[in-house]
């Protein structure tokens, strides 16, 4: 058995510019899909994986997510007062224990290599989770349980992956994809945003990783790349270069990506209509919105 992952770093020190104006002074992690915010859905997904850890690398104007963990006297009062012991118990699972999480500043947002490398004092010489909250995935056994489950084989590092068509391959990393064996892929490269059509596979990188601490040291010999941003990829990639293994993950489950407008609408429909308070009344509804469609046309 390799070692346990316990720590995750969650890099939330993006400027959110797709979801402007709303992220002028919301965080975009604070969005909510029904009535959570995508953080909440991002720690849960890390607790059932068995993170005990949780490392935010934020940034200016961030205040809110810091809030949103914290506890919330008046309020917890005034539902214990009126007896809503259900939502009392809702409010706890946004509480987190003292000591259990730490947030550390990424001065410019210089990219996602550059906010994870940012928390690296405080990693030890175990792997570690990094979780992107706006890649939202509904699965019966979330992501990271699933990934750290495979990790605990094979070791090294690890990426969850999923097929995505050739001309939306430029807005990813994209693996090299060697040889299968079951959902694992042996990587023999990585790169960030191919050019259209240089792509070495139509496998592309979605936000959840599990890495080895060696992937820190390559965070900071890595130049700027894609974007001009420092890119966790091409730090990925100097492990497959030196030999040690990187694997991609096909997880089983439904990838949202909630950083898009487009990606962020369909989580709403899809999680809405999971909630069984209020699947009947929104499948009405847009059974209704569909009849008008037809009708228009
Ligand atoms: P995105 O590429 O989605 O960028 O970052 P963004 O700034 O969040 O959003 P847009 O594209 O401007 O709308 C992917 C993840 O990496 C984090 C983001 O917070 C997000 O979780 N990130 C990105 C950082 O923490 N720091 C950076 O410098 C860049």
């Amino acid at each position: 058995m390799k070692n346990r992952v316990t720590k995750a770093i969650f890099p939330v020190a993006g400027m959110g510019t797709r979801f402007l104006p709303a992220t002028k002074s919301i965080p975009k992690e604070i969005l909510t899909l029904v009535d959570r915010p995508l953080i909440q859905y991002a720690i849960d997904e890390a607790r059932a994986a068995g993170i005990t850890d949780f490392i935010f690398v934020t940034a200016r104007g961030k205040y809110a997510l810091e809030d949103y963990f914290d506890r919330a006297p008046e309020l917890e009062s005034a539902l214990r007062r009126a007896g809503k012991d259900e939502l009392l118990e809702t409010l706890r699972t946004t509480n987190m224990e003292s000591g259990a999480i730490a947030y550390i500043r990424q001065h410019r947002a210089l990219g996602l290599g550059h906010a994870v490398w940012c928390a690296r004092r405080l990693i030890g010489d175990e792997p570690f989770a990094v979780m992107l909250p706006d890649d939202v995935i509904a699965a019966e056994t979330p992501c990271l349980a699933q990934m750290v489950e495979a990790h605990a084989e094979v070791g090294g590092c690890m990426v969850a992956a999923m097929e995505v068509p050739a001309d939306r391959a430029s807005a990813y990393g994209i693996l090299d994809a060697g040889a299968e064996k079951g959902p694992l892929i042996q990587a023999r490269g990585m790169v960030e945003k191919p050019r259209l059509g240089e792509a070495p596979s139509n496998l592309a990188v979605i936000g959840r990783y599990i890495l080895t601490p060696e992937v820190l040291g390559n965070l900071s010999r890595i130049k700027p790349s894609a974007g001009d941003e420092l890119q966790l990829t091409d730090a990925i990639a100097m492990e497959i270069e030196a030999g040690r293994p990187v694997h991609g993950f096909r997880f089983r489950g439904e990838r949202f990506d909630c950083g898009s407008k487009a990606g962020y609408l369909q989580a709403t429909v899809a999680f809405a209509l999971s909630r069984p308070d209020l699947r009947d009344e929104f499948a009405g509804f847009l059974d209704g919105l569909n009849g008008f469609r037809a009708a228009a046309q």
